[in-house]
């Protein structure tokens, strides 16, 4: 862990997040604690704060480095787990839940980590090191089609076939293990003027591979909206367009009286809304603070509350 996380939209998420001062918040993505340091920090002696990361070395430095006067806990999981260990502590309705999706700086610049084509270092990519499948296992095993499906869906690239061919053809003499090898691969079939574009793009759609992380938003965001009580707060912080349209179309639905299709004369379906969307479009960053942190550039904040 080199490099300290700055907190995205903080101020604005804290906001939104506490409705009272001395209630349970959950941050399902702790990272080095920057937001759960703030969550600390408005709320009152009696406030229950849990702490989540499926990173073992994020909870390690937050045991280490933050001083937390509230009860507190600090849990090395998935948020696909939050439900379940929310319950196993004993509180079954929480006042807020924080969700800051993606990897933080520290991980980033961890060149062990394998999240970065700046940094050289094993192709791994996994948040956790409970997961079997690292970037390099998928890489050299992956076929073409979900190699090309994959870049595309998730990583947005336009022409995703030179850099599989590329792949393809490296892989069939020699596995490809490390960032340098890939980001080689990708250099060499990338016009310089996208080059830094697109690697990010290669890097970043095979980090969402490996860790599933649209299916577990998926299924974290329904175990949110049941954990919260009346008025509890859920606020979500995206860096990516596929995530942030999964919060916006799940926060849509839930905030619907009726979701059957357009042309039904009558309503069929009983679904009944059951939060309110407080943020009509997505919150993002002020130019200053992506002047000191461009990491923010990308960032979406959007929030509910549950009726
Ligand atoms: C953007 S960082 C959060 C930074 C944090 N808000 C701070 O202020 O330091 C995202 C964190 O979420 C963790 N993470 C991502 N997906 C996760 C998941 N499905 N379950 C648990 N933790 C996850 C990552 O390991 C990373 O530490």
């Amino acid at each position: 862990m080199k490099t300290k996380h700055i907190p995205v939209l903080a101020d604005e998420s804290i906001h939104y997040l506490i409705n009272k001062e001395s209630g349970v918040y959950v941050d399902c993505t702790l990272g080095t604690g920057g937001h759960f340091t703030k969550i600390s920090e408005n709320t009152n002696k009696d406030a229950i704060l849990i702490g989540l990361d499926a990173d073992q070395k994020a909870i390690e430095y937050c045991q280490k480095n933050l001083d937390i006067p509230q009860k507190h806990f600090f849990i090395n999981t998935n948020f696909k787990n939050l439900k379940k260990y929310c319950y196993r502590h004993g509180y079954l309705d929480v006042s807020g839940i924080l969700m800051d999706l993606g990897m933080s700086s520290f991980a980033l610049d961890d060149a062990k980590r394998g999240f970065s084509y700046d940094k050289s270092g094993p192709l791994d990519m996994r948040f956790s090191k409970d997961q079997k499948t690292t970037a390099a296992e998928f890489i050299n095993t992956a076929e073409p089609e979900e190699l090309r499906e994959v870049l595309q869906k998730y990583g947005e690239v336009r022409r995703p076939s030179a850099i599989v061919n590329g792949i393809l053809e490296h892989r069939s003499s020699k596995k490809i293990e490390t960032t340098t090898e890939l980001k080689q691969i990708i250099a060499r079939r990338t016009p310089y003027r996208l080059r830094k574009k697109i690697l990010s793009q290669v890097f970043q759609a095979i980090r969402i591979k490996i860790n599933n992380e649209l299916e577990i938003l998926e299924k974290a965001l329904e175990q949110a909206l049941q954990l919260l009580e009346p008025e509890g707060r859920l606020v979500v912080i995206s860096y990516h367009s596929l995530e942030d349209r999964i919060v916006k179309h799940f926060f849509k639905e839930k905030a619907k009286d009726c979701i059957c299709p357009p042309e039904f004369p009558i309503c069929k379906c009983d679904h009944q809304q059951e939060v309110e969307i407080l943020t009509s479009s997505p919150k993002t960053p002020s130019q200053e603070e992506i002047d000191k942190n461009p990491r923010a550039r990308s960032a979406k904040l959007r929030v509910i509350e549950k009726l």
